[in-house]
């Protein structure tokens, strides 16, 4: 697998390409709008040709890359049966396969964050991979107040379905506030403070206890994220 993690310094976002090196086909998962030239141009230095943007959930901080991208390259846009967005040519849901190439990628339904929140599971040579989006941060977890999000259901997406793989699966989420950029189901289970909690009850109050500020670019983003990037204000 070829495998690349981009970040974006507005929103902190990560943003990851995932390649078979063999048939040169790529996906990308969670492009952000304002990187789509600097996306095209690494996938033409690597020789890949872009048949599947992904998005893991309707993003309220960044606008997708996914319309534009489909118009500069003809690749599919993916996203969730939840998602509300117009700009969707396949729409998986829990347990789906999306195939790049030879890899073969799993797209997992973990609401919370939103109900339209995926994770995607790929093994390649025994290694077992997670983009968590926003369900599972590195010692943290995505905000569950807006977005028909819910902290119970987050609960459960992590501990039944994410924490249910491998110790040694690699975690790789949708945003980084500090820089870290990847870590283990072993390592976010003994280590993560909002996962040291003994029930969903427990998960929600601390969760409610919070007080986040509204993303900047919430206003903007959702709508334009359900309108394939043209935004409406
Ligand atoms: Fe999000």
């Amino acid at each position: 697998m070829l495998f690349r993690q981009y970040f974006d310094h507005e929103s902190y976002t990560y943003t990851y390409l995932i390649a078979d090196p063999d048939s040169g086909e790529a996906a990308l998962i969670d492009p952000v709008q304002d990187k789509t030239e600097f996306y095209l141009q690494q996938l033409g230095e690597l020789k890949l040709t872009l048949a599947q943007v992904l998005d893991t959930h309707t993003h309220a901080d960044h606008i997708s890359a996914n319309g534009l991208l489909r118009e500069r390259t003809q690749c599919k846009t993916l996203l969730g049966v939840e998602s509300q967005s117009t700009c969707v040519d396949r729409r998986f849901t829990h347990g789906d396969i999306i195939e790049v190439g030879a890899l073969r990628i799993t797209a997992l339904h973990t609401p919370g964050h939103t109900d339209d929140s995926y994770s995607f599971h790929l093994n390649v040579q025994g290694q077992d991979y997670l983009f968590t989006g926003d369900t599972l941060l590195i010692r943290g977890s995505g905000r569950t107040d807006f977005q028909n999000g819910n902290a119970h259901e987050q609960y459960h997406s992590i501990k039944d379905i994410l924490l249910s793989y491998p110790d040694t699966t690699l975690i790789y989420p949708g945003h980084d506030y500090q820089g870290r950029t990847v870590s283990t189901v072993a390592e976010e289970r003994a280590h993560n403070p909002r996962l040291q909690v003994r029930d969903s009850n427990a998960y929600a109050e601390l969760m409610a206890g919070l007080k986040l500020a509204s993303p900047k670019m919430m206003d903007v983003a959702v709508p334009a994220n359900q309108a394939c990037g043209q935004s409406r204000v």
